[in-house]
């Protein structure tokens, strides 16, 4: 199969994007978090294919992505008023809702459970493919089973072409690391995944304390000790043992590192990342995908700060760490 590149700036190529989905095919398509591979959610044969181009096992579910609140009882029912409040909020934008399935969720998207997760997007492009489309949009984070989310066409490319229709460029993606999950199934709020819609930006909303559980059992691919791994291995260390063993750095170890002092040292082993948060998680997994593609043996990352603010990169880095000191 040829996966064709559709430039999202361009009506012609937008509608294509409708079409195809329209047709039962896959497109990988921007949102503000990753790149997510779509396809029509009320379909089963398309939304099958997703879990073969991905190599993902057919239990694992899917998140629908809609257009706004105003979609949220098509997919939904029992819909709790703190999941409204939050949608009013947050969408679109980064935040997926767990909440109890419509009828007319498809057990291939749930993975044969009683819940379904929804979002909506705030990518422009994708809104506006969402609209021309009419449809509700079954999208993994657009690569291989366990490996690397993709915030670039050239990741999704690299990772997916022959095996998907086509993927529509939306340029970088601006957030660079996936949604926020809360299950809203429970009395309390839970959050099932951190994202960038923190848990004191919910608790402020719903004037309630919610609960941001270590581990739980709910099946969620993403909740999988190891996931989000680059081929290369990642070993966490905080930064004054990071200071040590860069002494004696070895030829064939990249180093990822956010320190003023440690990003001085100037050599090409060395990938420099911001200390601040927000560009921090957006270049996390392209900085990490660039490494991925050189022939490095093993990959030590400076532990970022063990506060709030980074609690998603930090669940993100523990999840693909081999060691963490
Ligand atoms: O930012 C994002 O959320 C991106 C973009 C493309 O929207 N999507 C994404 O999808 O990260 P995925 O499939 O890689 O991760 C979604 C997670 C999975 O771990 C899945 O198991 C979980 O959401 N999930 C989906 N439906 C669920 C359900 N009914 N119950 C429990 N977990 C669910
Ligand atoms: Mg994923």
């Amino acid at each position: 199969m040829k996966t064709v590149i559709l430039d999202s700036r361009n009506q012609n190529s937008l509608n294509q994007a409708a079409e195809l989905l329209l047709a039962g095919k896959l497109v990988a398509v921007p949102t503000e978090t990753v790149y997510g591979l779509a396809a029509d959610a009320t379909n089963p044969i398309a939304v099958d294919s997703i879990f073969r181009a991905k190599g993902r096992p057919a239990n694992h579910p899917l998140i629908v992505h809609i257009t706004g609140v105003d979609q949220l009882d098509k997919w939904a029912i029992h819909i709790p008023n703190n999941a409204r409040k939050l949608a009013e909020t947050f969408w679109p934008g980064p935040l997926t809702l767990l909440l109890k399935k419509s009828p007319k969720a498809i057990s291939a998207v749930t993975g044969n459970q009683d819940t379904i997760a929804i979002r909506a997007p705030a990518n422009p492009s994708m809104q506006e493919l969402l609209k021309l489309c009419g449809l509700g949009l079954a999208a993994p984070s657009a690569n291989p089973y366990k490996s690397l989310s993709p915030t670039k066409v050239s990741h999704v490319y690299k990772a997916l072409a022959g095996k998907i229709d086509a993927i529509l460029d939306g340029g970088e993606c601006v957030l660079g690391i996936e949604s926020t999950i809360l299950d809203l199934t429970n009395i309390i709020p839970r959050i099932l995944r951190p994202g960038p819609i923190s848990v004191n930006q919910i608790e402020e909303i719903l004037k309630i304390e919610i609960s941001c559980p270590k581990a739980h059992s709910i099946r969620i691919s993403g909740n999988l000790a190891s996931h989000y791994m680059p081929k290369t291995p990642i070993f966490l260390y905080s930064t004054d043992i990071l200071i040590h063993r860069l002494k004696e750095l070895p030829k064939d170890v990249a180093c990822l590192v956010y320190d003023e002092q440690l990003t001085l040292q100037n050599c090409n082993q060395i990938i420099h990342i911001s200390s601040i948060k927000s560009e921090y998680s957006r270049l996390l997994y392209q900085k990490l995908h660039e490494i991925d593609a050189q022939n490095f043996r093993e990959i030590w990352v400076e532990k970022p700060p063990q506060c709030s603010e980074w609690f998603d990169v930090n669940d993100r880095l523990k999840r693909a760490a081999q060691f963490d000191d």
